[in-house]
């Protein structure tokens, strides 16, 4: 196993922004009189703005025309702005930048890797703008996730094989995707729903490139 790339998905992954697109999200059901659990979110975490506005609509059996879900994706967009600008670098999540910053002494390349139209905004905001080797975020994509586009264009700008490269997602769409592209997956967050990555980890606290390395290849010997 040769490791040259780590992609990393930005909400949920390098910093707890995963938790307020649900809030929103949910609080946007409640005028389709629907209820949307942490459950049901996780089967939408991941995908881009229109799809999940979509997906929450079919739930709440609830039919729009093209302007109308544009306004209504406009109106929880202007919500989960205000509630990102106080972001600040103390949020990013705890281990993230120490392996980062192993990996730039290692020479492994890394990308960010996020659905989100507000990724660089709060890469920005976190200080951490300048910290990837190429950001492909959801103004670059023509497919959003489980098209596995959005991985396949940050290997593809750094000329590195998914066969090379680990993805580290903490949604089960974000790990299909990857998966079915041939990258390694690493789920960050609780086992459950994620076990289907090549392994899981909590968080990035006390995390290294070795011990990534041996994670995988455990855990991959033991699944073959
Ligand atoms: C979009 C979605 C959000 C999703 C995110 C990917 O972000 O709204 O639910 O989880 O992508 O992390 P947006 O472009 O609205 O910031």
């Amino acid at each position: 196993m040769k490791i040259e790339l780590c992609i990393f998905n930005l909400d949920g992954v390098i910093v707890d922004t995963a938790h307020l697109h649900y809030l929103t999200w949910k609080e946007l059901a409640t005028k389709f009189d629907f209820e949307l659990s942490p459950i049901l979110y996780e089967k939408i975490k991941g995908l881009g703005r229109i799809e999940t506005l979509r997906q929450i609509m079919a739930w709440a059996k609830i039919s729009k025309d093209e302007k109308e879900i544009e306004s209504i994706a406009k109106l929880k967009n202007d919500h989960y702005v205000q509630m990102i600008q106080m972001l600040h670098p103390t949020e990013i999540r705890p281990g993230v930048k120490s392996f980062l910053s192993e990996l730039k002494k290692l020479y492994i390349k890394t990308a960010l890797s996020s659905a989100s139209k507000n990724a660089k905004t709060i890469l920005s905001k976190l200080e951490l703008l300048q910290q990837y080797d190429t950001i492909v975020d959801g103004d670059q994509i023509e497919h959003c996730i489980p098209d596995p586009e959005i991985y396949l264009k940050c290997s593809q700008n750094l000329n590195i094989t998914p066969s090379n490269t680990v993805v580290f997602e903490d949604s089960v769409n974000g790990i299909n995707a990857a998966k079915s592209a041939g990258f390694y997956t690493i789920g960050i967050g609780k086992t459950g729903a994620l076990s289907i990555a090549d392994a899981v980890i909590p968080n990035f606290r006390g995390f290294n490139f070795k011990e990534m390395l041996n994670l995988l290849k455990f855990n991959l010997a033991s699944t073959n």
